[in-house]
């Protein structure tokens, strides 16, 4: 069984990458990304207090997302294997997650895979990121267009630009990553579970060297 973590930037290719682990080893993704933005959405109180963060580019705070994510990992989903995309991002939430797999959970991180973008290439990534409301896929205006221009290949919905895919937003979210997240990477590595990886690559040739890693 595999339980994966994604550490990458913003646009690095964690949502992208998940979905073909998804369809090739039956395990479900989690991204508290998603979990958040669908609580915007619902209108719930976490939503409330999450969306300012959210739009300006900011993580929300460690308590309120190790809160959601424990309650999350609960759920009996987990059990088949996991991916985890979007937490933990700070050393807070790592020590958390340690916490919540060990001793209430009983799992175990098998693999950490971090995509390496260069900050130049994500601009143009998520200035051109599209993305479907109903099923999370995601897209590319260049890299990855749908079929038909605007819709989703899946379930013919119309596709919308995230609201924090503005340069605004993306020059914050970029900060917050190399001053926050990108330094939970050697926690990891001590345990001899890492896998670097060029994430500029073609997004088939990225997958192939994860799906090596995931079947070695
Ligand atoms: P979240 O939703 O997790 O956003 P993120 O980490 O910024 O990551 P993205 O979803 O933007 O990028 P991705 O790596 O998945 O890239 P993708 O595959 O889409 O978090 C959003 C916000 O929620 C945070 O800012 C924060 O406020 C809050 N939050 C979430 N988790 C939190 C936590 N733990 N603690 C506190 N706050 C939290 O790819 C991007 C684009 O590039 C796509 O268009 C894709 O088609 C294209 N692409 C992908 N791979 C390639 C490739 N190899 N070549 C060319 N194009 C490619």
């Amino acid at each position: 069984m595999i339980n994966v973590l994604f550490l990458g930037a913003p646009g690095s290719g964690k949502g992208t990458q998940s979905e073909n682990i998804i369809r090739d080893y039956g395990v479900i993704q989690i991204s508290t990304g998603d979990i958040l933005r669908k609580a915007v959405k619902d209108g719930s109180a976490l939503g409330k207090e999450a969306k300012n963060y959210m739009t300006q580019g900011l993580l929300v705070p460690d308590s309120l997302i190790v809160g959601v994510m424990s309650e999350r990992l609960k759920g009996g989903d987990a059990k088949n294997g996991f991916i985890l995309d979007g937490f933990p991002r700070t050393v807070v939430q790592a020590e958390a997650l340690d916490e919540m797999l060990e001793k209430d959970l009983k799992y175990r991180l098998t693999h950490v895979i971090s995509l390496e973008v260069p900050d130049e290439l994500i601009y143009e990534r998520i200035t051109g990121r599209r993305s479907c409301p109903a099923c999370g896929r995601v897209y590319h205006l260049k890299f990855n267009p749908p079929r038909e221009a605007g819709i989703c290949n899946f379930d013919g919905e119309k596709l919308i630009c995230r609201d924090d895919d503005t340069e605004a937003a993306l020059s914050k979210r970029l900060k917050v990553f190399h001053e926050s997240t990108a330094i939970i990477k050697p926690l990891y590595e001590k345990r001899g579970i890492v896998l670097s990886l060029d994430g500029a690559a073609e997004p088939s040739d990225v997958y192939s060297k994860i799906k090596a890693f995931l079947d070695s």
